[in-house]
C-alpha cells in the first residue's frame, strides 16, 4: 500500500460575541489595562454567553471547518475534541459533538490541557498513517471563563474563550507530519490546577466554600517551564524532520502571552511576519489557542500549500507538544471525497482552495 499522509483540508473557528476588555474587567477587578498588556500582550478576550457551551462551540468551529473543506457528515470517519471544560465530566463532550454534527464516526476527548489540540492532531495523524480513517475532525475548544474564579486577579485577567478546528485527510501526496513531540512534567502538576470535583476531591459544601473548584496557576513557574520548553522543543522536532529554523513557514505558538511567544520566537531567530499573534484579541484561549490562531492564519492566506508550520504548546500537566506539519495540496469542493487520487487540482484551485 501506498504510504498515506495527513492533508489539511479545512479550517474554521468560532468566538462568543462577547468581547470584554482589561478596562471592562478593571471596573469589578484590583487589575489596570497597563498590568494586563504589559504582563501579557493581552487586550481583549471573547467570554461566552449563557447560551454557548463548550460542546456548540465546538460544533460551529468544526461546521466550518467541514464547510471550507467541502467535507459531509458521512465523510467522518473519527472526531477528537480536545478541551479542559467540557460540559460534563461524563459524557465525553466528544459524544455530544458527533451528535450536533450529524456524524456516525467514533469520537474521543483529550484532556491534556492548553496542548491538547497538538496532542489531538499528533493523534489523528497516526490514524491517517496506518489507513485506519481517511477523513478525521480535530477540534480544541475551552469555556474557561466558568472555570475561573473572577475575584483571583493572577487568573482570571489571562484567559478567554473559544473553539478552532480542522479536517485532515488522507492523501498519497507527501505532506503533513514530519516529526513531532509529545512531552509531559507530571511532577508539576499542581502549577495549573482545578482541584474540585474530581475524584481526589468530591464536591462537598467545604470545598465549594474554598472556591477549590476553580482554575489555580502559580503564573511564574509556568512562565519559566514555557520559556524553556517551546524554544527548545522546536529544535527537537525541527532537527528530527532534519529542517532548520529558516525553513518555518508560519510559526503557530500557544497564545498564553505575547512575552513568551516572544521569547521563543528570539531564540528561534524568526522574523515577525513568520509568528502568528493574537494573543491580544482572545487571551489564553487553552486548547483553542493553537486551532484559533491555525484557522486565521490560513484564512487570511499566511500560508499556502507547500507551507511549513510549526506548533507548539504547553499547558497543565505540565505538558507540551510540537510538531512540525506541511500543508499539502488542495482537494476539489465535491462531497465525492472517497476518490482521493482524483482530487488533486490546479494551481488556480489551491489559491481558492486557501482563502475560500
Ligand atoms: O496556558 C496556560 C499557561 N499559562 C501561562 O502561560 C501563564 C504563564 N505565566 C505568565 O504569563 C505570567 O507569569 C503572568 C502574566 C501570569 C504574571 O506575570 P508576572 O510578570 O510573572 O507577574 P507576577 O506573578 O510576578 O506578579 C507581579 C505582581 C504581583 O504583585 P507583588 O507581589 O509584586 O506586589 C501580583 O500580585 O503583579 C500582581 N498582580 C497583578 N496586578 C494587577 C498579579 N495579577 C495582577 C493583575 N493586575 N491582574
Amino acid at each position: 500500500m501506498a504510504r498515506l499522509y495527513s492533508n489539511l483540508i479545512g479550517w474554521g473557528h468560532y468566538a462568543p460575541d462577547n468581547i470584554v476588555t482589561n478596562n471592562d474587567l478593571a471596573k469589578f477587578v484590583d487589575t489596570s489595562d497597563e498590568w494586563i498588556q504589559s504582563r501579557s500582550g493581552i487586550k481583549q478576550r471573547h467570554i461566552a454567553e449563557e447560551h454557548d457551551l463548550t460542546s456548540t462551540m465546538s460544533s460551529e468551529a468544526a461546521r466550518r471547518a467541514m464547510k471550507q473543506a467541502g467535507v459531509e457528515a458521512e465523510d467522518v470517519d473519527f472526531l477528537i475534541v480536545a478541551t479542559s471544560s467540557p460540559d460534563y465530566m461524563t459524557p465525553p463532550v466528544s459524544s455530544q459533538v458527533q451528535d450536533q454534527l450529524g456524524l456516525t464516526c467514533g469520537a474521543m476527548t483529550t484532556l491534556v490541557g492548553c496542548t491538547g489540540f497538538v496532542y489531538g492532531l499528533v493523534t489523528a495523524d497516526q490514524f491517517i498513517q496506518t489507513g485506519a480513517f481517511k477523513t478525521i475532525i480535530v477540534v480544541g475548544a475551552e469555556l474557561i471563563s466558568r472555570n475561573l474564579d473572577w475575584e483571583d486577579r493572577t487568573t482570571c485577567v489571562l484567559f478567554g474563550d473559544g473553539a478552532g478546528a480542522v479536517v485532515l485527510q488522507a492523501t498519497e501526496t507527501p505532506c503533513g507530519m514530519r516529526s513531532f513531540e509529545l512531552g509531559s512534567e507530571g511532577a508539576s502538576h499542581e502549577a495549573i490546577i482545578a482541584y474540585c470535583p474530581g475524584t481526589a476531591e468530591p464536591i462537598t459544601h467545604e470545598r465549594i466554600d474554598a472556591r477549590r473548584q476553580y482554575l489555580r496557576m502559580n503564573g511564574r513557574e509556568v512562565f519559566k517551564f514555557a520559556t524553556t520548553t517551546m524554544g527548545a522543543s522546536l529544535k527537537r522536532v525541527l532537527e528530527k524532520a532534519q529542517l532548520t529554523p529558516d525553513s518555518v513557514d508560519l510559526f503557530i505558538p500557544h497564545q498564553a502571552n505575547a512575552r513568551i511567544i516572544e521569547y521563543a520566537v528570539k531564540q528561534m531567530n524568526l522574523p515577525p511576519e513568520k509568528v502568528v499573534v493574537n494573543v491580544d484579541r482572545y487571551g489564553n484561549t487553552s486548547a483553542a489557542s493553537v486551532p484559533i490562531a491555525l484557522s486565521e492564519a490560513l484564512s487570511e492566506g499566511r500560508a499556502k500549500p507547500g507551507d511549513t508550520l510549526a506548533l507548539v504548546a504547553f499547558g497543565a500537566g505540565l505538558t507540551w507538544a510540537s510538531t512540525i506539519f506541511d500543508l499539502g495540496p488542495p482537494v476539489a469542493k465535491s462531497p465525492k471525497r472517497a476518490q482521493l487520487k482524483e482530487t488533486v487540482i490546479s494551481e488556480e484551485g489551491i489559491v481558492e482552495g486557501l482563502i475560500a
